[in-house]
């Protein structure tokens, strides 16, 4: 089916108008005989949530499941690490969707323009804006999810101050220019790395192991432990950026309870939508393994680099939780509608976003050498600046708190990029 060519529209009401293809939401009757539940599955809440980097790997996958889930989304993107037609597959991909469940297409926006351009921020929340009856103005937009960041773990070495200022300052600005618009509902992209050296420590890295206010929790066995607020051994700035957001946005719950922020801790996203068109095509020379193994596979690259292979794991190569982004994608979805139903059992929540077991680097080439049925040259190599040997979730709150778990292997992450690969004339 050819992608509609599409105008990203500012301005809100002005939904999508896909060129020369029509769609359930230009054919679908104001008439309703159906039910109330029938009512608001077809006519999305007029209420937008507002994505930030919502065209990058992640980013884009969210964006997806909020249309899928019937959200309306502003997508603000400045594309230095994505591609504006990223916004054309998502709509495709949500209105094929929507169009087999006879439900009508919510809107899509994209700013493109950096999160921390605070007057084309403010104008965009401007058009938000509506008076109330009782001439308060209140936004329409009732949430945001905030993945703008850099999160190249060795460019964050040689960069720091490039990482603090964008990661950290960054988000100070942007929190500040929401809470003045009334906006208040926050889920921030956070990361594993704000566990540092614990992941390491052989302990079950549970979000109590990094609390950002002095808390008690009951261990496995039952006894009670006490935990400071504060982080251990994080290996890198990009880590402590993390961190520090984390507990800069804790403080800001703790002084403003209007305020519902959930801070999602992310294990190692791989993978890609099973249409194979949204896969990860960042435009910075990536770092992070499936990206890399790509590469390989493409024969841009000649070998994987296996950085350690002494580490003291099963096969001596580094073990990390690998959550497929779809899965991922949903658990923002979860956050999303815990807080704004209220259910957060406090204004400020941390959530691991991991499958809760752990995969080699070896056992994920061997995985896509299985499912591609192709050979993957790999070279073992010194470990990576910043590497832990091993990183995997206790994924049990994220479960009882937010009725969300992983439901993808590491086998549909391979199968789901061999189709990206294919789709996108990649695979040689
Ligand atoms: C995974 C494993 C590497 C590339 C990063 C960042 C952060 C986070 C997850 C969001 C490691 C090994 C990698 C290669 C290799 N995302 N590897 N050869 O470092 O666990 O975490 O991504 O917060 O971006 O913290 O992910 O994919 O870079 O590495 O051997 O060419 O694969 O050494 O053991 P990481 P990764």
């Amino acid at each position: 089916m050819e992608s509609p060519r599409l105008s990203d529209t500012g301005t809100p009401g002005e939904p999508y108008s896909p060129v020369g293809v029509d769609t359930p939401a230009t054919q679908s009757s104001v008439l309703f005989d159906g039910n109330l539940e029938e009512l608001l599955r077809n006519f999305p809440l007029d209420q937008y949530i507002l994505v930030t980097g919502g065209l990058g790997f992640i980013g884009s996958h969210t964006t997806l499941e909020l249309l899928k889930a019937n959200y309306n989304v502003v997508v603000i993107d400045d594309l230095s690490n994505s591609f504006r037609e990223v916004l054309d597959r998502i709509s495709l991909l949500a209105s094929k969707h929507h169009e087999l469940q006879g439900t009508k297409m919510p809107e899509l926006h994209l700013h493109a323009h950096d999160f921390r351009d605070t007057v084309a921020l403010k104008s965009l929340l401007e058009q938000y804006q509506v008076e109330s009856r009782w001439g308060t103005s209140k936004s329409k937009i009732s949430g945001v999810i905030h993945f703008a960041a850099y999160k190249a773990v060795e460019e964050s070495i040689r960069s720091p101050l490039k990482y603090y200022a964008n990661n950290v300052s960054g988000l100070i600005d942007f929190a500040s220019t929401l809470g003045d618009f009334g906006i208040k509902t926050f889920i921030f992209s956070s990361s594993a790395t704000v566990y540092g050296t614990l992941a390491t420590s052989g302990l079950p890295l549970r979000e109590e192991l990094c609390v950002h206010k002095q808390e008690a929790f009951h261990d496995d066995d039952g006894s009670e432990r006490a935990i400071q607020s504060g982080c251990t051994g994080i290996t890198n700035p990009y880590g402590r950026t993390k961190w520090m957001c984390e507990a800069i946005l804790a403080d800001l719950a703790a002084s403003d309870p209007e305020w519902t922020i959930v801070a999602l801790r992310y294990f190692n996203p791989i993978g890609c939508d099973e249409s194979g068109l949204l896969g990860e095509d960042p435009r910075q020379v990536p770092t992070n393994l499936l990206p890399v193994v790509v590469k390989v596979m493409t024969g841009q690259y000649s070998e994987l680099q296996m950085f350690g292979t002494d580490w003291e794991t099963a096969d001596g190569t580094a073990v990390r939780d690998f959550i497929h982004v779809t899965d991922l994608a949903r658990g923002h979805i979860a956050a999303l509608s815990t807080a704004n139903e209220g259910k957060l059992v406090e204004n400020f929540r941390t959530f691991n976003l991991g499958t809760g077991r752990g995969h080699s680097v070896m056992e994920v080439v061997d995985t896509m050498e299985r499912v591609s049925s192709k050979r993957i040259p790999t070279k073992a190599s010194s470990r990576r600046a910043g590497d832990v040997g091993s990183c995997v979730a206790v994924a049990s709150r994220s479960q009882a708190e937010l009725q969300w778990r992983t439901e993808k292997t590491l086998t549909d992450a391979c199968v789901n990029l061999c189709s990206f690969l294919e789709i996108s004339g990649l695979s040689s």
